[in-house]
C-alpha cells in the first residue's frame, strides 16, 4: 500500500435506509410573528414580559426563517439530509386558538414543504412545539384547562385535512414535561411559557394528564383528517435512567427507577402501556391528577414510531432501600457542555432505546431519535469559521452509544440532530447556540460550521465518522 493511500473505514456503519436528519420548531426560527394573520403565543407574550428571558429577547425576528426558509432548505440538501422535522404554529393555523382557519398561514406550510420536496427532503412535522395561542390562555389557562386538548384536537384536524396531501409524518407534540411541568411548575427553572405558578403539585399533574389526552384526540384525529396513508408519533424526553455499571442489579435498579425519575410515570407510562406507573401514583398521593372513565384507552393510542429527544441522562444504583436503588447527582466538575442540565452521558442514548423496548416493554416500537446535540459558546474565528470541536466529540459518542443499540438489534430507524441552525433558545434567548449552522443574528447569515461537514461526512458514509 502506498503511503497517501488509506484503507476504507467501515465501523460504525448504519443499517441501509437509516434516516439521518435536523430538526426545528416554529417558535425557535420562524420569526414573522405578525405576519399573515398570526396572532401571539404564549411565547410572545411570556418573552415580551421584562425578566422572563435572557437578555430581554424574544422570537420576533428570530432567525428569519419565515422569509429565509428556501435558503434553509438549500443548506439541509447540502448537508445531504433526507429528513427534516419541523414545527407548525397553531397560532398561523387558528390564530385564535379555536373557530377560524387561517388559509394564509397555512400557506406558509405548503410553501416550505414543496420546497423540501423538490430537494428529495421529507416533512416530518410536528403539530405543537411549545407556542400554543395567546387566546386560550386567556380564555381558560391553556393547558390547566381540559378543553385545550379537544381545541388541540380541533387545529389538529385543519391542520392535517389541509397539509395531508403533502405531509405523511405527523407528530403529535413536542416534550410534555417541559411547556406543563416546566411551564406551571412552583420551582421551575429555566421558566418557561406561560408561567403561570399553579398552587399545587396535583394541578401540575392535571396540565400534564390534559396534554397526554391531546395526544391521544390528535392521534384519532391526524387518522381520521389524513386523506393518505400516514404515519404518528409521540415527541417525548422522558428520563432515562441509566446504570452506573451493566452488572445485573444496577441494570435492575434503572428499570424500577425509570417509573419515578422525572414525570415519566405520567407520561411515557400512560402513553406506551395505558396506565400511569403505580409505583408514581404510590408516590403522587392525593396529588394525582384527576383521570376520567375512558382518558387512558384514548392516551393509549397505536403509533407508528416514538419520536426520543435525548441530550442527558441519570446515572442509578443498587440500593438496599424500600425502592431498590438510589439516584446519582453530578459533581460540579463532571463534564457538561454549555446549558446547567447538558452533563455529558452519551449512553442515556442506548438506554433510552433499551428502556423502550425492554422497560415499558415495546419491543417492536420503531424509534426515532428526534433530538440530539448540545450548546457551545461558538464564535466565528478570524478566518470566517466556527471550530465547535466539543459539538463533534459530543455527537460522535452519542451517535456511537445509538449504533450499539442498532447493532444490538433494537428497532431504532433514524436520528434528528437537534438543531439545523442556531436559534431563539426558550429562556436562553439566543445566548445559547444549538445550531451546526452558525446564525449570525445581525445579518441573517449562515455559516456552516466544523460540526456541519463533520455530520455531511457522517451521512455520506452511513456510518459515524
Ligand atoms: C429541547 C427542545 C428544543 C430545544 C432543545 C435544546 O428540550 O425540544 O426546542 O430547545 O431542547
Amino acid at each position: 500500500m502506498l503511503e497517501h493511500e488509506i484503507a476504507p473505514m467501515t465501523s460504525y456503519q448504519f443499517p441501509p435506509g437509516f434516516m439521518w436528519g435536523a430538526a426545528t420548531a416554529s417558535y425557535q426560527i420562524e420569526g414573522a410573528v405578525s405576519e399573515a394573520g398570526r396572532q401571539p403565543s404564549v411565547w410572545d407574550t411570556f418573552s415580551a414580559t421584562p425578566g422572563h428571558i435572557y437578555d430581554g429577547k424574544t422570537g420576533e425576528i428570530a432567525c428569519n426563517h419565515y422569509h429565509l426558509y428556501e435558503t434553509d432548505v438549500k443548506w439541509m440538501a447540502e448537508l445531504g439530509i433526507q429528513h427534516y422535522r419541523f414545527s407548525i404554529a397553531w397560532p398561523r393555523i387558528i390564530p385564535d386558538g379555536r373557530g377560524r382557519v387561517n388559509e394564509a398561514g397555512v400557506d406558509f406550510y405548503r410553501r416550505l414543504v414543496d420546497c423540501l420536496r423538490e430537494h428529495d427532503i421529507t416533512p416530518h412535522a410536528t403539530l405543537f412545539h411549545w407556542d400554543s395561542p395567546q387566546a386560550l390562555e386567556d380564555r381558560y389557562g391553556s393547558w390547566r384547562s381540559r378543553e385545550m386538548a379537544m381545541d388541540y384536537a380541533d387545529y389538529v384536524t385543519a391542520v392535517v385535512s389541509r397539509l395531508g396531501d403533502r405531509i405523511t409524518d405527523w407528530m403529535t407534540i413536542n416534550e410534555i414535561s417541559c411547556f406543563t411541568h416546566m411551564g406551571y411548575g412552583v420551582e421551575a427553572t429555566p421558566p418557561h411559557a406561560p408561567g403561570t405558578r399553579v398552587r399545587t403539585a396535583k394541578e401540575v399533574w392535571q396540565t400534564s394528564h390534559h396534554a397526554v389526552l391531546a395526544h391521544g384526540l390528535g392521534c384519532q384525529a391526524i387518522r381520521a383528517a389524513s386523506p393518505r396513508a400516514c404515519t404518528v408519533a409521540l415527541v417525548d424526553n422522558f428520563a432515562v435512567t441509566v446504570p452506573i455499571s451493566e452488572s445485573p442489579e444496577h441494570m435492575v435498579a434503572a428499570q424500577k427507577a425509570l417509573h419515578t425519575c422525572g414525570s415519566n410515570g405520567g407520561i411515557i407510562f400512560p402513553v406506551l402501556t395505558g396506565a400511569y406507573s403505580p409505583a408514581l401514583l404510590e408516590q403522587l398521593g392525593a396529588d394525582a391528577p384527576d383521570i376520567q372513565d375512558g382518558d387512558l384507552d384514548i392516551i393509549q393510542q397505536p403509533l407508528d414510531w416514538l419520536g426520543l429527544n435525548i441530550y442527558s441522562g441519570v446515572y442509578v444504583r443498587a440500593a438496599e432501600n424500600q425502592q431498590g436503588y438510589e439516584f446519582l447527582s453530578f459533581r460540579d466538575n463532571y463534564p457538561r457542555l454549555h446549558m446547567p442540565w447538558l452533563w455529558i452521558l452519551p449512553e442515556a442514548l442506548y438506554w433510552a432505546v433499551r428502556h423502550v423496548s425492554d422497560s415499558l416493554g415495546k419491543p417492536e416500537l420503531p424509534l426515532l431519535v428526534t433530538e440530539n446535540g448540545c450548546a457551545a459558546p461558538d464564535v466565528v474565528n478570524n478566518q470566517g469559521e466556527v471550530i465547535d470541536l466539543e459539538r463533534i466529540l459530543y455527537l460522535r459518542q452519542y451517535l456511537k452509544a445509538l449504533h450499539r443499540a442498532v447493532d444490538e438489534g433494537y428497532p431504532v430507524r433514524g436520528y434528528f440532530l437537534w438543531s439545523l441552525l442556531d436559534n431563539f433558545e426558550w429562556a436562553w434567548g439566543y445566548d445559547r447556540r444549538f445550531g451546526i449552522l452558525y446564525t449570525d443574528y445581525e445579518t441573517q447569515q449562515r455559516i456552516p460550521k466544523a460540526s456541519f461537514h463533520w455530520y455531511q461526512e457522517c451521512i455520506r458514509q452511513n456510518r459515524v465518522v
